[in-house]
């Protein structure tokens, strides 16, 4: 069974490619399992191996601003959490803030702050899942970060780190917003990973997730955002993110 388990963000999905003995299960065949509708999201889970680790990749995840609540957005990571994965690597595409970190920048998530206006949690505590009051001080492990940030190094992959801000969507920012999010200490935006690192935080499990950067945020520079651009700069990184993502898992494995 795997101890990790790898969540692809937009336009990753072809990550799914580099698993070895992969059994592939769509979605569509796990009861309760939420459906992506997204564009650049496939959608099954691949249990297989990656560099020498067992692990189970997602291929595709849903969103709060497809209508799903944060609890079927949590779902899948609950069912990992289930299968005995002990620590999770999220991947998302982000609009960056800092202007450090340029368009197409990988960012190690250092620590969110959560403006979704929804937690997987809320509601009666399982008491068999986690307590009902935890704590999220390394919800991003500081262990799996600082191996992580080595790996890259060894790799001559820059790796920026970042706090991530979450928002429902669907629509990018305003640049008000994204000034004022600047103020409250945001490096990132985006519109996921959040409701899953509660749920996992909950749980106990060890998390990392990584953000690339697709575009500067709204107002940061003077173009208009679209969702073209985020797949187009996914792409464009896809072949180094992938290097990474292989030479890091046996760490998040471990
Ligand atoms: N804002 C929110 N989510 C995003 C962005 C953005 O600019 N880019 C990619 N996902």
């Amino acid at each position: 069974m795997p101890r990790a388990a790898l969540v692809l963000g937009s336009g990753l999905g072809g990550f799914a490619a580099e698993v070895e003995d992969a059994t592939k299960i769509p979605y569509a065949d796990i009861p309760g399992w939420p459906r992506s509708t997204a564009v650049g999201h496939a959608g099954e889970l691949v249990l297989g191996t990656v560099s020498g680790v067992p692990v189970a990749v997602l291929s595709g995840r849903v969103h709060l601003y497809e209508g799903y609540t944060a609890q079927q957005v949590a779902f899948a990571t609950r069912v990992m959490g289930k299968i005995g994965v002990k620590s999770i690597l999220f991947t998302n595409a982000a609009g960056g803030l800092n202007l450090s970190h340029g368009q197409g920048s990988l960012v190690l998530i250092r620590d969110h702050i959560n403006l979704m206006g929804e937690n997987p949690c809320l509601g009666p505590n399982d008491d068999t899942l986690g307590p009902r009051f935890f704590d999220m001080t390394d919800a991003y492990s500081a262990e799996l970060r600082s191996r992580i940030l080595s790996k890259a190094r060894e790799l001559g992959i820059p790796l920026h780190e970042g706090v991530y801000l979450g928002l429902k969507g669907p629509n990018f920012e305003t640049p008000a917003e994204i000034r004022f999010f600047e103020r409250i200490g945001a490096d990132l935006v985006g519109m996921s990973t959040v409701p899953e690192v509660l749920a996992a935080t909950h749980m106990g499990l060890r998390c990392a997730a990584i953000s690339c950067v697709t575009n500067l945020a709204a107002g940061i520079s003077a173009e208009k955002l679209s969702h073209e651009e985020v797949l187009e700069t996914g792409r464009r990184v896809r072949g180094t993110f992938v290097r990474l993502l292989k030479a890091i898992l046996p760490e998040v494995a471990r």
